[in-house]
């Protein structure tokens, strides 16, 4: 850490406290408190994770200004865009602040989130990649996340970090979100040097069944040693609003009943499969024999076999012929 990141830092410790304060104590503050109340956010949170609200009037330059803050140092921080003649003005404006902490908990970037979808601006705007901040790199809420995941809850995967924070309001801690990006090879890295056992929580639609598609693919393509999960949040619902609709219990529930990888893969298969012509029927079992031969257990390989076969009424011995050089070329 050199002088000049821990100047970034305390730049950031600044603002959260700023942002945080308009929010809970000012007029100003007022509709975007709201907001979260309305969204099911208590104060023990909103305190927990230092949420906080950047107004409509830009605060934060004459803030910065007034404690004769380095012009260089605020240019670098993120917090501000520049004008074409040179001068900085506040990048978040009218919006709800999430504090983006790194893994020591140390504030190095925000996230701030629209008020109202009626807007062409997008929902969420990050901080730019800074020398702080670098979204690959980031696991929103690893630091609080840690010791419950080392004491031996599963990590828990989310799409969005207001998907972490609801749920650890509904206890449940040990959740962990990357910022809007497909999992990268560091972040998986970092999950493994804490823990063998993931489950991923991404939301119900469509959009995250694909996404649960490309981070267990992800996974794949890492030589990781991870007891893998997936869970399948009913109704199109993301875990926030599952946990809102139906309680963090429900939610536990649907933890237990997370399925393996290649059960996942195998019912996504399905529902890309055109399942009435006797092509697409040769096509899907011809793929998940494929997923069938990555599985490392003969024995439950076998059951899979098993399963395949009685669904479509085929010889489970044409099956296993096809499966062995399968095998023989993951080898
Ligand atoms: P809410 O609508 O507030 O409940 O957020 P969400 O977490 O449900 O968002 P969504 O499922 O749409 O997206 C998941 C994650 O993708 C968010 O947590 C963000 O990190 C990211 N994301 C979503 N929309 C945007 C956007 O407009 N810009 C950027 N940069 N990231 C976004
Ligand atoms: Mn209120
Ligand atoms: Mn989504
Ligand atoms: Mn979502
Ligand atoms: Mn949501």
């Amino acid at each position: 850490e050199t002088s000049e990141q821990k100047q970034l830092i305390e730049l950031h410790e600044q603002a959260v406290k700023l942002y945080h304060h308009i929010l809970i104590n000012t007029k100003m503050g007022e509709s975007a408190l709201d907001y979260l109340h309305h969204r099911g956010v208590n104060d023990e949170t909103i305190d927990l994770y230092q949420l906080g609200y950047a107004p409509q009037q830009r605060l934060l330059k004459p803030f910065f200004d007034e404690r004769q803050a380095d012009y260089q140092l605020l240019r670098k921080s993120g917090l501000f865009s520049e004008t074409q003649d040179g001068k900085l003005r506040d990048r978040f404006v009218d919006r709800v602040m999430y504090p983006i902490r790194n893994g020591t908990g140390q504030t190095v970037a925000f996230s701030g989130r629209l008020l109202a979808k009626d807007s062409d601006m997008p929902k969420y705007l990050n901080s730019p990649e800074t020398e702080l901040f670098n979204k690959r790199k980031i696991l929103f809420n690893l630091d609080l996340a840690r010791p419950n995941i080392r004491s031996k809850q599963p990590a828990l995967l989310f799409e969005g970090f207001m998907d972490v924070i609801s749920a650890y309001q509904g206890g449940i801690k040990s959740g962990i979100a990357s910022m809007g990006t497909s999992l990268t090879e560091q972040q998986i890295y970092d999950i493994q040097r804490i823990t063998r056992e993931v489950i991923v929580c991404y939301d119900g639609d469509a959009p995250g069944q694909k996404a649960i598609k490309r981070a267990i693919d992800a996974f794949k393509q890492t030589d990781h040693q991870l007891d893998l999960k997936v869970v399948s949040i009913p109704d199109g619902m993301d875990p926030d609003e599952f946990i809102r609709n139906r309680g963090a219990d429900k939610f536990q529930t649907l933890l237990q009943q997370a399925q393996s990888p290649v059960d996942f893969d195998l019912n996504y298969l399905k529902q890309e499969a055109n399942l009435k012509t006797e092509e697409g029927q040769a096509a899907y079992i011809s793929e998940a024999l494929k997923l069938i031969s990555t599985i490392s257990s003969g024995i439950s390989q076998d059951l899979y076999l098993n399963r395949l076969a009685d669904s479509f009424s085929i010889d489970k011995q044409v099956l296993k012929q096809q499966l062995q050089p399968l095998i023989r070329k993951n080898v």
